[in-house]
Order: C-alpha cells, then sequence, then structure tokens
C-alpha cells in the first residue's frame, strides 16, 4: 500500500481547514481507504473536533520520541473516553485514525529545548525535523495520512512542508483567506528547496456563498492563482456555507456519523456527497502525473511576482 502524505494548510485562521481534514478522511474512510490525521496545531482544533482529553500522549510525545508512533494513535478501538463527557467513547469517522496534540505541544519550542535537555540524541534534531521519521514508520499502513496545520508558518508547519508529499489548500472566499492562501504557496514554493518531492494537490473553497458576486470572484481568482502555477487547479468541488456542519461538530462528530433530525436530512447528505466527490478528485490526482519542472520554475515566476 503506497501511504499517500498529505498537508492541509492555509496560514489564516477559521478557513475550514481541520473540517476539510475530517471530512476528507471521512470520505475517503467510507470507500474503504485506511486514513490517518495528525494534529500540528497548538490551537489543538482537530483534537477538540472529537473531544480527546488533552492529556492524552500525542503529536508531541511522537515527535519528541518519547513515546513510539503507533502508541499514540487513537482509533475507534481504543476505547477512549471524552474529554467533557467521561464515560462515552470518542467517535471517529470509519478507517479513520487520529494522533491527537496534547497541550505541551501549545508551546512546541519551549517543550522541544526542554526534552532535548533531557535526551542527548534528541539535541542533535532539529524541530522541523521531526516528523519524517515517525511518518516514515507508518509507511504501508495508511492510505492517507493528513497533516492538520496550523494558520501560521510555525515550527509544526515547516515540519509538515518538509515531510509531506501533496499541500491541500483550504479557503474561504473572502480576501484575508485568499491572501493567506498565497503565502502559503509561497511557503511551499521555498520549501521544495529542502523537500523537492512536496507539491500542491489542489485547493478546496469552502463555506462559499455563490449568490455572492465577490464570493465567486474570489473563487475565480484562487482558481487563477493555482493555474499559473501550472500544477493542480482548484479542486472542481466546491463546499458551500452549511449549519449542519457546525451542527455535527458541537456534538464532536463528523457529518458521516451525524444522525440528523428530518429537517437536515438533505443538506446532511448534500454535503456528504460534495466530500465524497472530493475524496474521488483526491485520489484521482494522486494517482496521475506531477507538475514538470518547467511548470514549477513558472510558480516561482507568478506567485512571487504576481
Ligand atoms: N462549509 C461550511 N459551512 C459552514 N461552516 C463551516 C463550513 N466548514 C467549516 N465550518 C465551520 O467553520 C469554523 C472553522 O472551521 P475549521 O475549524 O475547520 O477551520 P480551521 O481553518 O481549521 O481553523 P483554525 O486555523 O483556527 O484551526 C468551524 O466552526 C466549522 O464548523
Ligand atoms: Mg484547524
Amino acid at each position: 500500500m503506497k501511504t499517500h502524505i498529505i498537508g492541509i494548510g492555509n496560514q489564516k485562521g477559521g478557513v475550514c481547514k481541520t473540517t476539510n481534514a475530517i471530512h476528507l478522511a471521512a470520505a475517503l474512510g467510507e470507500r474503504g481507504r485506511k486514513c490517518l490525521v495528525v494534529d500540528l496545531d497548538s490551537n489543538l482544533g482537530l483534537t477538540l473536533s472529537f473531544d480527546i482529553p488533552l492529556t492524552t500522549v500525542g503529536t508531541f510525545h511522537m515527535l519528541t520520541r518519547q513515546e513510539a508512533v503507533e502508541d499514540v494513535i487513537v482509533t475507534s478501538e481504543s476505547q477512549q473516553e471524552r474529554a467533557s463527557r467521561p464515560g462515552e467513547m470518542i467517535t471517529l469517522p470509519k478507517n479513520v485514525h487520529v494522533i491527537p496534540a496534547s497541550r505541551r505541544i501549545e508551546n512546541f519550542e519551549k517543550e522541544f529545548a526542554s526534552a532535548a535537555e533531557e535526551d542527548g540524541e534528541l539535541k542533535f534534531i532539529s524541530p522541523i525535523d521531526t516528523l519524517g521519521r515517525p511518518l516514515a514508520e507508518l509507511s504501508g499502513k495508511y492510505d492517507f495520512i493528513f497533516l492538520d496545520t496550523a494558520p501560521n508558518a510555525g515550527t509544526l508547519t515547516i515540519a509538515a512542508y518538509k515531510a509531506a508529499e501533496w499541500f491541500i489548500l483550504s479557503s474561504t472566499a473572502e480576501k484575508l483567506s485568499v491572501d493567506a492562501l498565497r503565502r502559503s504557496m509561497r511557503d511551499i514554493i521555498a520549501a521544495k528547496n529542502v523537500n523537492p518531492s512536496l507539491r500542491v494537490l489542489g485547493a478546496i473553497m469552502s463555506q462559499v456563498d455563490g449568490r455572492r458576486k465577490l464570493q465567486r470572484t474570489y473563487v475565480a481568482k484562487v482558481g487563477k492563482d493555482l493555474e499559473a502555477a501550472g500544477g493542480f487547479g482548484l479542486f472542481e468541488t466546491v463546499v458551500p456555507s452549511r449549519a449542519v456542519i457546525g451542527k455535527a461538530s458541537t456534538l464532536c462528530l463528523s457529518l458521516f456519523d451525524y444522525d440528523p433530525p428530518s429537517s437536515e436530512v438533505s443538506t446532511t447528505n448534500e454535503v456528504r456527497d460534495l466530500y465524497r466527490n472530493l475524496a474521488r478528485e483526491v485520489e484521482e490526482r494522486v494517482d496521475s502525473k506531477v507538475t514538470t519542472s518547467e511548470d514549477e520554475a513558472n510558480v516561482v515566476e507568478q506567485v512571487v511576482n504576481g
């Protein structure tokens, strides 16, 4: 089994990165693909989304080698109790596993430095190089590993740029999100110097209100930016703004595990179908040919100057 490692990013918060990571994994999981989603955000969004206790060992322990990677993976079989409802178990989507983040990741650099003082070998490793080895150990065990990154270009996001094969950019159709997406694209291009196999797999436009002309303009703008990059463009599937996503999220469930009241059945099915379509697009793209180095030179010119 080839393991595809895909970062999900945008240097702006609240632009649906975590929602897309969870629902893409859930849709792929439904198709029988084995998925792992890793919380690399010190805001702990993914971990909180499933109500996993912040005391659970996770990303920090994996990166500092205090725990073996297999021991920080939460699965539906882990019998992991919910943080806010002890006695109730967390619900993960079918075929989806999670590496949660604990509070110790909130102050990663400082915590890493103190862990390195205790562990002589760790002293010689840069924090941005800590993700490659544990992910390599999982190679062949998952079809997809999604890295849910923070809304900044901090250490853990850079670690993801170094370890991933692909990045999916997540954006809403708003100026600040689109501007931040361009910054992320520039960083990905720069990161190719240290990780030549890193490529943009596409951008997902989420929470879009297609009735608003300005929003349509921003969707088109992201499309143009990616087109200029010469590689993969926008994903054809655009996710509209749907309150049911937030509703499932307050219950700490993906929409694939949400049992909607009759008034929400059709919207729930609509959004599930959209993520199923996105999952198909992702599978097609990872299996198809990649951009040429000439295309990549074009990206640098267009994005840096544009
Ligand atoms: N298509 C959608 N329609 C309506 N609400 C949505 C949609 N997608 C996501 N949301 C909601 O938008 C909010 C932000 O989403 P999310 O947490 O996925 O963003 P993020 O980019 O991961 O943010 P952060 O950078 O802070 O981690 C959440 O409350 C989520 O439930
Ligand atoms: Mg998030």
